[in-house]
C-alpha cells in the first residue's frame, strides 16, 4: 500500500538548527528474556534529539515505545547501543508513567514531592513550588486530598506536577493522556504545550493518537514493531503556540493521513 505523501509542506528550517543535543540514542536494542524465550523489543534505534525539541513516538501496541523511554530514563538497560543524556543527565529528568502511579496513602502534595524525597533534598523548600504547579494544573484546593478522591484526569495532572517538581530539563511522558476523555485530553494538550514552550524543556512523548502527536510535536517518530524500529521521522511545521483549531487545517489532515498510512503499513506487514 502506498503511503500518502505530505505535499505542499515546507520543512521547518528551525528544525535543522544548531541547538545543542539533549539526547543521543545510538544503536539501542533490547532483548527481553521471558518464560517462552527471547523477545526482541527493539531492533537498533538511532535518534538525536535537540534541546527544547518536542518529539513524539507513535506506534502500535507492543512496538517498544515504553521500553525505549525506560532505557532513556535509565530504568532499563539496553542490550546493545547506548543513550547519552546531555546537561544534568538522569538528575535532570522527569518521567510521567503510562499509568499514574500515585501512592494512595500519601496526599497529593506529598505525591508531587516524592522525587524530592528520593533525591534526599529537603521537601520543605519545594512545598511552595508544588503548590504553584498544582495551581497551574487546576488542582488548587486538592493539595491535601488522597489520590482516590480525584478523577483520573486530576490524578494524571498530579503525576505531571510530580514529574516537573525538580524542574527537569528532559520530560519523558508515556501516554500520559491515554486514559482520558477527549475534551480533557485536548485541554491537557494545550496546557502541556504552554508549559513546555515557556520552560524550554526537551520532551519525549509517547502516544497512540495521531492527532495528539501532530498537534504537540516538532517531529513525530513512527515506530514499527517486531522488533521496534524507526520507520520515519516526520517534521511538523506549524507555528507556536498552536491552538486546537489547527486540527481543522488541510495541512494537519495531510500529516495525519501520512502517519495513518505508515501505521497501517506497519500493521499490514505484521499481519502479512
Ligand atoms: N519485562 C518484560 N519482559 C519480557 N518482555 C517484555 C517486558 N517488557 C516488555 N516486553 C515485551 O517487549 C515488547 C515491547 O513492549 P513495550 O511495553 O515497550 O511496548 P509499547 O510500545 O510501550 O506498547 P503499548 O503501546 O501497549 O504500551 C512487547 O512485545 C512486550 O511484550
Ligand atoms: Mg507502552
Amino acid at each position: 500500500m502506498a503511503v500518502p505523501a505530505v505535499s505542499d509542506v515546507d520543512h521547518n528550517p528551525s528544525l535543522s538548527d544548531d541547538r545543542p543535543l539533549a539526547i543521543e540514542i545510538d544503536g539501542v536494542g533490547k532483548v527481553y528474556q521471558s518464560s517462552d524465550g527471547a523477545v526482541t523489543a527493539l531492533g537498533s534505534v538511532n535518534l538525536d534529539i535537540r534541546k527544547g525539541e518536542f518529539i513524539s513516538l507513535l506506534g502500535p501496541s507492543g512496538c517498544g515505545k515504553t521500553t525505549l523511554l525506560r532505557i532513556v530514563a535509565g530504568l532499563e538497560e539496553a542490550t546493545t547501543g547506548h543513550v547519552h543524556l546531555h546537561g544534568r543527565g538522569l538528575d535532570g529528568l522527569g518521567f510521567v508513567f503510562q499509568r499514574d502511579v500515585l501512592l494512595n496513602w500519601l496526599t497529593i502534595i506529598d505525591n508531587v514531592l516524592l522525587p524530592i524525597d528520593f533525591k534526599n533534598k529537603k521537601p520543605k523548600a519545594y512545598r511552595d513550588r508544588a503548590r504553584q504547579l498544582l495551581a497551574t494544573f487546576g488542582l488548587e484546593g486538592f493539595e491535601n486530598k488522597r489520590p482516590w478522591e480525584l478523577s483520573g484526569g486530576m490524578r494524571q495532572r498530579a503525576a505531571i506536577c510530580r514529574a516537573l517538581i525538580d524542574d527537569p530539563e528532559l520530560l519523558l511522558m508515556d501516554e500520559p493522556f491515554g486514559a482520558l476523555d477527549a475534551l480533557t485530553r485536548d485541554e491537557l494538550n494545550v496546557e502541556l504545550q504552554s508549559l513546555w514552550q515557556h520552560s524550554n524543556k526537551t520532551a519525549l512523548f509517547v502516544t497512540h493518537s495521531i492527532s495528539e502527536a501532530v498537534f504537540l510535536s516538532d517531529r513525530v517518530v513512527v515506530v514499527s514493531d517486531k522488533p521496534g524500529r524507526i520507520v520515519e521521522v516526520l517534521d511538523i511545521d506549524f507555528a507556536r503556540p498552536r491552538s486546537l483549531d489547527i486540527r481543522e487545517e488541510a495541512v494537519f489532515g495531510r500529516y495525519s493521513r501520512h502517519l495513518r498510512g505508515l501505521l497501517e503499513q506497519t500493521d499490514a506487514n505484521h499481519k502479512g
